[in-house]
C-alpha cells in the first residue's frame, strides 16, 4: 500500500485542528503516517529538550534510542542544519545511528511551529534501500507545516 498524502493530510487536519499540545500532535502524525505506507518500518520524533539535544518523542515501530545530540546521527544533522535529510543509503551516512539493523534508508523532516521555532525532528526508517524520493520529503513537509503552526514550544 502506498501512501495517499491527500488522504493522510485531510485525516490529519480533522484529527489535530484546534490541538496545541506538541506531544498529543506528535504521536496522531506517528500513527496516522506509520500505518499509511508498507515501506515506513520506523515512524516518529525526536524532541529538541534542551541547547543541541533530542530526545525520544512519539513513534511506532521497535524502540528507539533515547537521545541524540545534534552533532550525531542522521536526526542530529537534520536539527543542526535544519535541513530535510534523505538518506538512500544509511550505510554511505557518517555517523548514522542504528537503532535497527534492518534499516536501509531514512528520511528526516525539522518540525517547526508557524513562529519558527524548532520543535524536534520527524524520522522515517525503512528497511528497504533508496525508499524515499523528494516528493515524499515535500508533501511530508506540508503536512508537517500544517499539522504543528499552532504548536506550543
Ligand atoms: N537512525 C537515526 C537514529 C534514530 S533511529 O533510527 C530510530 C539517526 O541516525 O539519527
Amino acid at each position: 500500500m502506498t501512501l495517499d498524502y491527500l488522504t493522510l493530510a485531510k485525516t490529519l487536519t480533522a484529527l489535530t485542528t484546534g490541538e496545541t499540545d506538541t506531544v498529543a500532535l506528535m504521536a496522531t502524525v506517528a500513527c496516522e503516517v506509520h500505518h499509511a505506507d508498507d515501506r515506513f518500518d520506523w515512524t516518529g520524533f525526536y524532541r529538541v529538550v534542551a541547547p543541541n539535544l533530542l530526545k525520544i518523542g512519539p513513534y511506532q515501530g521497535g524502540h528507539g534510542c533515547l537521545v541524540i545530540p545534534f552533532d550525531r546521527g542522521v536526526c542530529g544533522a537534520c536539527a543542526r542544519t535544519g535541513q530535510v535529510q534523505l538518506v538512500p543509503d544509511v550505510d554511505a551516512f557518517p555517523g548514522h545511528i542504528a537503532c535497527a539493523s534492518s534499516t536501509r534508508s531514512e528520511l528526516v523532516l525539522p518540525v517547526r511551529n508557524a513562529a519558527g521555532v524548532l520543535l524536534g525532528v520527524f524520522d522515517i526508517d525503512s528497511d528497504r534501500p533508496d525508499a524515499f524520493t523528494e516528493s515524499d520529503a515535500q508533501e511530508l513537509g506540508t503536512i508537517l507545516d500544517q499539522v504543528f503552526a499552532e504548536a506550543i514550544a
